[in-house]
């Protein structure tokens, strides 16, 4: 089983981003510790992040053949990419939306996502646990495909 974790614009700066929100965990302690717990369920984890939306559109685009499952975080472009959205929609690939913090309980512009929709569910407010809850979904659901 292959799955891409996706990571949006300002997520490289995990760590020592607004740490009251996002907490001190870094994207790379992070990626360590959900590729130790991929392996012990023999999931193949690749991370990919960028600050730019049509790096995310491109990587969804060549996940496609290559990858079972997708993880993203979006991080702003979940408020406010069509284009994200459309790829995970135009690929077909069984996606599951993370974030960090809550984004419900905090600013209305942040409460509305566009690619939710386009994934099977959304994850949020479980803070850097969210990504490996992200790992449980999307490799369960995997699972319950075959
Ligand atoms: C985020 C929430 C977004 O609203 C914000 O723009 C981010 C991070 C999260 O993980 O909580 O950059 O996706």
């Amino acid at each position: 089983m292959k799955i891409l974790f996706l990571n949006g614009p300002n997520l490289n700066l995990l760590g020592t981003r607004e740490p009251e929100t996002y907490g001190t965990i870094t994207l790379k302690d992070i990626e360590t510790f959900i590729k130790s717990e991929a392996q012990k369920i023999n999931a193949d984890v690749e991370f990919y992040q960028t600050n730019i939306e049509g790096e995310l559109v491109n990587k969804i685009q060549e996940a496609k053949g290559n990858f079972d499952g997708i993880v993203i975080n979006p991080a702003a472009y979940t408020h406010t990419s069509v284009a994200i959205r459309d790829a995970i929609l135009a690929v077909n690939i069984p996606t599951v939306e993370i974030h960090i913090s809550n984004i419900h309980t905090r600013e209305d512009f942040r409460k509305t996502s566009l690619t939710a929709p386009a994934c099977i569910g959304q994850i949020t407010g479980f803070g850097t646990f969210s990504y490996k809850l992200g790992l449980i979904a999307i490799s369960d659901y995997l699972k319950s495909l075959v």
